[in-house]
C-alpha cells in the first residue's frame, strides 16, 4: 500500500502542554546523542492528541529530536499504525480482517462501515465523525470476528451489534467494549469447564471492558490531562515525584481479576509522595544559578565529557551557562543542581539522572 501525506495539510501543529512535558521526559530516558530513539512516543503522542500525523507534526517532532525530517517521515510512513490522513472526531474503526475474523464475519463488518461510513477506508464519514480501515491480526482470534475502536476491543461481533456500536458512538454514548455475544472473555460460550471457582465475586466485565466503563471513555483523545505523567528517572530518581502537577492517586487504576475492584492505589511509597504544591514551591529560580566563568581558567577547560552522560552536545552546553571545570560541578548544592537540570535545554534532569556532582567530586580530585 502506498503510503503518502495527505494533500491537504494543517499549518502547524503544537503538542499540548501535557503532552509536550511528557514528551520531554520520554527524551530525557536516552543518553545524549540518541534522542532519536524516543521518535516512536512522540509520534505516536502527536497521534493519539490529533487522531492523525500532520506534516508539521512529523517536522515538530524531527525538530524535537534533532533528526532530518526524512528520518523521522520515514519512521511515519513504514508503520502502518500510524495514519497519515485525517481520521473520524469520534473514532477510526479497524476491523481486523484476517483468517480466524473473515472465517467469522468479517467482510460483513466491512460492509457496514462502507455502508455507515464511507465506500472506502481512509475516508471521513460523511459527519466526519468517523473512518474505517481493514487491519491485520489484532490477536483477539478467539473472539472473531472483531473490530478495534478507540483503545478497546469490540468483539464476538454480529453485523446488527456492530452497526449499533457506530451508532451509539456516533450519539456520544460509551458502548461496552468486549464481547458482544455474552460471552466474558474468550471462554466456550455456553460457560467455563474448568476454573468455575473464579466465576464468583470477579468484576461484571473482564478487566480492559471494566476499565472502559468504570472511566467511561474508550475513544478519547489524549491531550496528556488524562493521567499523571510521571517520570520517576526525573526527580533524582524519586518514583514518587511526578512531572506534572496531578497527584499519582488520581490516576484510573487498571482492574485486576478476579480481585474485587481496588480504590485507586496509592504511589509505591504514600509517605513520600509529595503534594503537587510541594512540587512547585520547589520549583528552582535564578537566585539559584551557581556562579559561573566567563571563560575557562587558564584558557584550560576540564574534559567534562569523561562525566558519564556528558558528550560533546551537553559538554559546549555547559561552557555556554559558564562551567568548564569538574571542581565547580562538583561543588553545586542541591538547589543549584536543580537549577542547571532545569536549564539543560533538551536535557532536562540529566545532572540529578547521572549523578554529575558525584562524578565530579571524583575527578576533581584526581
Ligand atoms: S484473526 Fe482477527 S483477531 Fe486474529
Amino acid at each position: 500500500m502506498l503510503r503518502r501525506l495527505h494533500k491537504e495539510q494543517p499549518e502547524s501543529f503544537a503538542f499540548t502542554d501535557a503532552n509536550s512535558a511528557w514528551a520531554e521526559a520520554q527524551i530525557s530516558k536516552y543518553p545524549e546523542g540518541r534522542q532519536a530513539s524516543a521518535v516512536i512516543p512522540l509520534l505516536w503522542r502527536a497521534q493519539e492528541q490529533e487522531g492523525w500525523l500532520s506534516r508539521p507534526a512529523i517536522e515538530a517532532v524531527a525538530a524535537m529530536l534533532d533528526m532530518a525530517y526524512i528520518r523521522v517521515l520515514e519512521v511515519a510512513t513504514f508503520y502502518f499504525m500510524f495514519q497519515l490522513q485525517p481520521t473520524g472526531s469520534v473514532a477510526n474503526i479497524q476491523v481486523c480482517g484476517t483468517t480466524s475474523c473473515m472465517i467469522c464475519g468479517a467482510e460483513d463488518l466491512i460492509a457496514v462501515c462502507k455502508e455507515k461510513i464511507a465506500p472506502t477506508a481512509h475516508t471521513l464519514s460523511e459527519d466526519g465523525k468517523f473512518t474505517w480501515e481493514e487491519v491485520e491480526c489484532l490477536g483477539a482470534c478467539a473472539n472473531a470476528p472483531m473490530a478495534q475502536i478507540g483503545k478497546d476491543y469490540y468483539e464476538d461481533l454480529t453485523v446488527e451489534r456492530f452497526a449499533e456500536i457506530i451508532e451509539e458512538l456516533a450519539a456520544g454514548q460509551v458502548p461496552v467494549p468486549g464481547p458482544q455475544n455474552g460471552r466474558y472473555a474468550s471462554e466456550p460460550l455456553s460457560g467455563l469447564t474448568s476454573l468455575q471457582e473464579f466465576e464468583s465475586g470477579r468484576h461484571q466485565y473482564n478487566a480492559s471492558a471494566q476499565l472502559a466503563t468504570d472511566i467511561g471513555d474508550t475513544v478519547k483523545r489524549i491531550d496528556g490531562t488524562e493521567v499523571p505523567l510521571r517520570a520517576p528517572w526525573r526527580d533524582g530518581g524519586d518514583a514518587s515525584k511526578v512531572s506534572n502537577v496531578e497527584p499519582i492517586v488520581a490516576a484510573p487504576t487498571p482492574v485486576a481479576e478476579p480481585e474485587p475492584v481496588p480504590a485507586p492505589e496509592p504511589a509505591p511509597e504514600p509517605e513520600a509522595v509529595p503534594e503537587p504544591e510541594a512540587v512547585v514551591a520547589a520549583a528552582p529560580t535564578e537566585a539559584d544559578r551557581p556562579e559561573g566563568l566567563q571563560e575557562a581558567r587558564g584558557g584550560q577547560p576540564d574534559d567534562l565529557k569523561r562525566i558519564k552522560g556528558v558528550g560533546p552536545k551537553l559538554e559546549k552546553l555547559l561552557h555556554t551557562l559558564g562551567f568548564f571545570h569538574f571542581d565547580q560541578v562538583a561543588a553545586w548544592t542541591d538547589k543549584e543542581v536543580a537549577w542547571v537540570d532545569e536549564n539543560l535545554e533538551g536535557f532536562k534532569g540529566r545532572v540529578t539522572r547521572d549523578e554529575w556532582v558525584r562524578q565530579a567530586q571524583e575527578f576533581a580530585s584526581e
